[in-house]
């Protein structure tokens, strides 16, 4: 299973901490927003990334994350000239792809909760073809893409930001894809607004009774950081999670780790040269052992 995380856009409802900074490199309580997105598909079990995002915000990213290897990982990256929708993603990402299952994560959603984590893991473990979204229950619908379930339990439509919404279960940013993504989304006509529409490759597996999803739990907040006011929201339960809780979400160093990309002495040596006495900590204790 490969991994792809879209960073681009431009913030505009950011602006103007995004003039000249990548929306995707603000900081969510103590790490790069990215790290998030990256930590939720190494701890689902993906190893291999694809990384695109505009022009002028790459080679910031890339300078973060480098090619991965410190991490156990392996990342590559691709622009994305203009912004020309979410399932371009696939066209950019045809040769990283390949003959392999793909999960796409945008890089502004945050999945907050730790009761998640085993059920995604398990769902990419299983994936043989398709689709599969991850939908979330939600008071506001009618931002987002929006899902119905029929009594037989299976989607019975996906419609993007329904003015009228018939169910309250959002389409999140995460999806899953057989490869044969590339071929769906390259032949998809562009949408009024010029855009290759995530909403239509899902209404496509859809129509082929291939589209399958999963619920996230309701213990798990899901937040979509597109603007000032989610943007604290999600920089108020990051904190919460890592203080209280001690929990590891958005660690990408710990989660490599516990999924044996990295090992213990790698690990270490990484804390050793982080300049954050707080953050190296962590990863100190998460190298010895202690899971938290
Ligand atoms: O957050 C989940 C929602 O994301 C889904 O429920 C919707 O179905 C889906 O269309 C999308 O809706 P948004 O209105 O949030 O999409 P937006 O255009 O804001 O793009 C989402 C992120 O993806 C944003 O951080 C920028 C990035 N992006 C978007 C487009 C269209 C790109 O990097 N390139 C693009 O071409």
């Amino acid at each position: 299973m490969k991994g792809i995380v879209l960073a681009g856009g431009g913030g505009s409802r950011l602006y103007p901490a995004t003039k000249s900074v990548s929306k995707q490199l603000l900081a969510v309580y103590d790490k790069p927003m990215i790290y998030y997105p990256i930590w939720t598909l190494v701890t689902g079990g993906i190893r291999e990334f694809l990384i695109i995002s505009t022009p002028r915000d790459l080679p910031a990213i890339e300078a973060l994350l480098g090619d991965g290897r410190d991490l156990g990982l392996s990342i590559a990256y691709a622009e994305q000239p203009t912004p020309g929708g979410i399932a371009e993603a696939f066209v950019i990402g045809k040769d990283f792809i390949g003959d392999e299952s793909v999960t796409l994560i945008l890089g502004d959603n945050l999945f907050i909760g730790q009761e998640f984590d085993a059920q995604f893991a398990a769902a990419l473990e299983g994936f043989t073809g398709g689709a599969e979204i991850y939908l979330k229950a939600v008071p506001d619908p009618e931002r987002f893409g929006v899902a119905t379930i029929g009594a037989d339990g299976a989607v019975q439509s996906v419609i993007e930001k329904p003015a009228d919404p018939a169910s309250n279960l959002a389409v999140t940013g995460l999806y899953t894809f057989g490869a044969d993504v590339v071929n769906v989304a390259g032949q998809l006509p562009r949408s009024d607004r010029n855009e290759l529409e995530i909403t239509d490759v899902n209404a496509h597996y859809l129509h082929r009774g291939l589209l399958r999803y999963m619920v996230i739990p309701e213990s798990v907040q899901w937040i979509d950081t597109g603007t000032p006011d989610s943007l604290v929201a999600a920089s108020l339960a990051i904190q919460q999670h890592t203080r209280d809780q001690e929990s590891e979400i958005g660690y990408v160093e710990i989660a490599a780790f516990r999924r044996g990309y990295l090992s213990q002495d790698a690990l270490l040596r990484i804390a050793k040269r982080t300049p954050s006495d707080v953050y190296a900590a962590r990863l100190r204790l998460a190298a010895k052992g202690k899971a938290s």
